[in-house]
């Protein structure tokens, strides 16, 4: 069976999930690839040790560097903040490597062009991890859709919403910071609803936004991985917040649907209330991930006698069914939309075919959000460009 050597650079939140994928992928879709966590990279000593020997990879560096340039490693799997995504995604091509690398692909526009370029030229494979659109009740909407079973789309609602930073004591993380994440909620969750727009509906070609930053100033977090919100009660001198903490924006899709997008990490109640209603000509679709199993449908053709929206469990019927667990409805987690995104990846270098979305697509977001922030600021409808 064919091998391939993982090197992971970072090793917090999404090094365990994207680790945890590469261990768990085979159990449960068999792609006939082994993937061998052979390296991670860390900033210290202590902390790339650690990550080794939790996430179970061979080997650990103080220096990414050293990773992207073993002749070993196959795939380059990128999990730091924002801030370093450019600088590792185009080493890892220029080396050659296949590359995975977490949204947002960079913090702005002129920084994922370049990234694009970078493996355009170098031919590898490329992912950027907008995993929500792998959950399997997602890629069922996309079923429908593409099937017209909700005729031509006329709107598109999507929200992010979150808490864990509602309390004006969490802590000043990366997350908070412009020149390390780019932006704020936009960049970090609102580009996970760009992502189901333009997935589920298609291009957006025009932006109406506002955006606020509602806490100006934070407890400063001072080295280790983003907390999300947890505080520390070592944390009392306070920096100032210069990115959004939400935006809502109004869009217009090319095909002339039209939408909205709200998110925002300041939404008292809310986890992951990560959502997207679509109404189409012939019937509407809506989800919400912290139900993640299930897919609203309503079919204007199912008769005046039974309108309302049904549930559909997701399961073996529906995509990526055919390697989850085998009744609809026991469960899927986060990990498990990070294993599909995983096989994805594998397929598209068994098949040699484009990953699913691919930093062309990551780009393309980033114009997006460039779009909303400057819209924000003009308060203008601003072209995406796309
Ligand atoms: N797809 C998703 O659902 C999702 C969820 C969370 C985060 N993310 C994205 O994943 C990325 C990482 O976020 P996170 O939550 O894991 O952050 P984190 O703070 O938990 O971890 C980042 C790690 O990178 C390490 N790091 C920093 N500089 C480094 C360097 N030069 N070399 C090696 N390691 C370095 C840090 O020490 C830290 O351990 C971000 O781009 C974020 O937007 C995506």
């Amino acid at each position: 069976m064919k091998s391939l050597n993982v090197g992971m650079i970072g090793g917090g939140f999404m090094a365990k999930a994207h680790s945890l994928a590469i261990s768990g992928v085979n159990m449960f879709f068999d792609d006939g690839i082994v993937l061998n966590r052979k390296m991670i990279a860390e900033v210290n000593e202590e902390m790339a040790k650690d990550a080794a020997r939790r996430f179970g990879y061979e080997k650990y560096t103080t220096n990414w560097r050293t990773l992207v340039e073993d002749p070993d490693i196959d795939i380059v799997d990128i999990v730091t903040p924002n801030n370093l995504h450019m600088e590792m995604a185009i080493a890892a091509a220029n080396a050659g490597k296949h590359i995975i690398c977490e949204k947002p692909l960079g913090r702005n526009s002129n920084e994922t062009k370049k990234i694009l370029a970078a493996v355009e030229k170098a031919n590898v494979k490329n992912l950027v991890a907008f995993n929500y659109r792998k959950t399997p009740a997602v890629a069922l909407a996309k079923k429908f859709i593409d099937e017209g079973s909700i005729g031509k789309i006329l709107n598109f609602r999507g929200t992010y919403l979150q808490d864990w930073s509602a309390d004006p004591e969490s802590p000043l993380s990366w997350r908070f910071k412009k020149d390390v994440a780019g932006s704020g909620a936009l960049g970090d969750i609102g580009t996970h609803v760009i992502d189901f727009a333009h997935f589920l509906v298609g291009k957006i070609d025009e932006v109406m936004s506002m955006s606020k930053t509602w806490i100006k100033d934070r407890p400063i977090q001072t080295g280790g991985l983003d907390t999300l919100g947890n505080k520390s009660a070592e944390n009392t001198e306070r920096g100032v917040v210069d990115v959004d903490d939400e935006i809502s924006t109004l869009l217009r899709f090319k095909n002339g649907a039209v939408g909205s997008i709200e998110a925002t990490r300041n939404a008292w109640g809310r986890n992951n209330f990560l959502t997207f209603e679509i109404h189409g000509e012939k019937g509407s679709l809506y989800f919400n991930y912290e139900r993640r199993d299930e897919l609203q449908v309503f079919f204007a053709e199912d008769g005046d006698d039974r309108r309302g929206f049904k549930t559909v469990y997701t399961g073996t019927p529906h995509p990526y069914g055919e390697g989850l667990w085998p009744i609809p409805a026991i469960g899927i987690g986060y990990s498990e939309v990070k294993i599909i995104e995983m096989h994805d990846f594998l397929q598209a270098i068994i098949q040699d075919k484009e990953c699913e979305p691919n930093f062309n697509e990551g780009h393309k977001i980033a114009q997006v959000s460039d779009a909303i922030i400057e819209s924000s600021k003009k308060q203008k409808w601003v072209k995406t460009n796309v």
